[in-house]
């Protein structure tokens, strides 16, 4: 299905970014991966590299530095001379309200879960064009909905939705598609790390589970489904869209 095309994903390293890349890799892609975990990075292009006999490019780099940004885009372009598809998947979560977050908060969630977006974005451009290729960015419910005690991770969502709702109107005449998806909670490393507990953490996803109406959380693989279907040509009418992945909690109003 998207054999001979050339798939960027950052946050390949983990998580939904990793189980994206298995994804694509068994669809014959040719791979970009990147992430800052070069253990993590190697051991996710093994698997892509069992899925399609063919060995992905990986690029270790932290994208709140512009000229790690540049060097994943420059590297991807000198390798496989062009780029069809554009994952913009890595991300961190930060919790707290505006009565107890920091400014400092705001600036590393921005820092990764926005300007990079845009850098990247901005360079991958001129090649998605020449290649009518496509991008689909990993957002989150948290971009649509309102959580009070999530108010920065909140904020960064909003405005990448924001993102791909410009970006697909200014790139539609030019036939790149921009899409999101927007997901509930999904099992992957993004809790742990940004504050709770392994101890904590079952309790978490068993409370999570019972206010999604599916009654349960999701897995990075249901989410990598619809990236993929985003990015391919099952959804060559779609730009703009922003797909909620939450099992049914987007419908959601406490009574
Ligand atoms: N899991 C959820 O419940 C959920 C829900 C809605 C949306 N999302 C979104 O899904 C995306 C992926 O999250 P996940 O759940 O898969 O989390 P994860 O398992 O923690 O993975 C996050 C990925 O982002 C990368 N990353 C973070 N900061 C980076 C930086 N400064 N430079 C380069 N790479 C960086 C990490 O790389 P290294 O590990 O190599 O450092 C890792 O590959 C995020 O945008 C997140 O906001 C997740």
């Amino acid at each position: 299905m998207f054999s001979g095309k050339v798939v960027l994903i950052t946050g390949a390293s983990s998580g939904i970014g990793a189980a994206t890349a298995i994804n694509f890799a068994s669809k014959g892609a040719l791979l970009a991966l990147t992430g800052r975990n070069a253990s993590n990075l190697q051991k996710v292009a093994q698997q892509c590299e069992e899925k399609s006999n063919i060995k992905p490019l990986t690029i270790i780099g932290d994208l709140t530095i512009d000229s790690d940004v540049r060097n994943i885009l420059d590297t991807t372009i000198k390798t496989y001379e062009k780029l069809d598809i554009l994952i913009n998947n890595a991300g961190i979560l930060a919790t707290g309200s505006i009565e107890d977050t920091t400014v400092e908060q705001y600036d590393e969630i921005f820092a990764t879960n926005v300007r990079p977006v845009y850098l990247l974005t901005n360079l991958a451009v001129p090649h998605l064009i020449k290649t009518k290729g496509n991008i689909v960015n990993v957002s989150s419910l948290a971009g649509l909905r309102a959580f009070p005690t999530v108010l920065t991770y909140c904020m960064s969502k909003a405005a990448l939705d924001q993102f791909t709702r410009c970006v697909s109107l200014a790139l539609a005449p030019k036939q790149v598609r921009v899409n999101s998806v927007n997901p509930g909670i999904i099992t992957s490393d993004i809790h742990v790390r940004s504050g709770i507990t392994e101890e904590e953490y079952p309790e978490y996803i068993r409370r999570m589970a019972s206010i999604h109406p599916l009654g349960r959380v999701g897995q990075p693989e249901e989410v990598a489904d619809a990236i993929v279907f985003l990015a391919s040509d099952n959804a060559s009418f779609t730009t703009g869209e922003t797909l909620c992945l939450a099992g049914g909690r987007q419908n959601c109003c406490p009574r």
